[in-house]
């Protein structure tokens, strides 16, 4: 069991994640050390990924949960501005053009969003349901 009780591979309500929205922000344990992360909602579906940005390494929200654009179509490093494809984390403009998000294993079970592979270790308090322009 996780530190709220909540079961070690909940992340999230499905239901606070709006399309575009605030990112719901957790970590995972792998190799014994805590891995920040987070999941979106875009077109209708959830994915997450590690909070790791391709070129150096640092988280990509501005504030925390805020790691779309201003259009809630790309995802977007706060540190030099890459930017990203959320449906496949791929980056479309910026330093690491190319590369991609490390995908987090996660599916929708019962309006739950739960970890596949790895247990989570750290959920952060739930992500307003509001959205930037909502
Ligand atoms: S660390 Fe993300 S663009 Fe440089």
């Amino acid at each position: 069991m996780s530190e709220s009780g909540k079961s070690s591979r909940q992340v999230c309500e499905r239901a606070v994640l709006l399309d575009g929205g605030l990112a719901q922000r957790f970590e995972i344990e792998r190799g014994g050390r805590r891995i920040p992360c987070f999941v979106i909602a875009y077109e209708g579906q959830v994915h997450a990924y590690r909070n790791s940005c391709p070129h150096r390494g640092t988280e990509l929200d501005w504030q925390p949960g805020e790691v779309f654009d201003e259009t809630g179509l790309y995802l977007v490093c706060a540190t030099h501005g890459a930017v990203f494809e959320p449906a496949g984390g791929v980056c479309v403009g910026g330093p690491c053009h190319g590369a991609s998000l490390s995908r987090i294993p996660i599916s929708v079970e019962n309006h739950l969003v739960v970890l596949q592979t790895d247990v989570l270790v750290a959920p952060q308090p739930p992500a307003s349901a509001e959205s930037r322009g909502e």
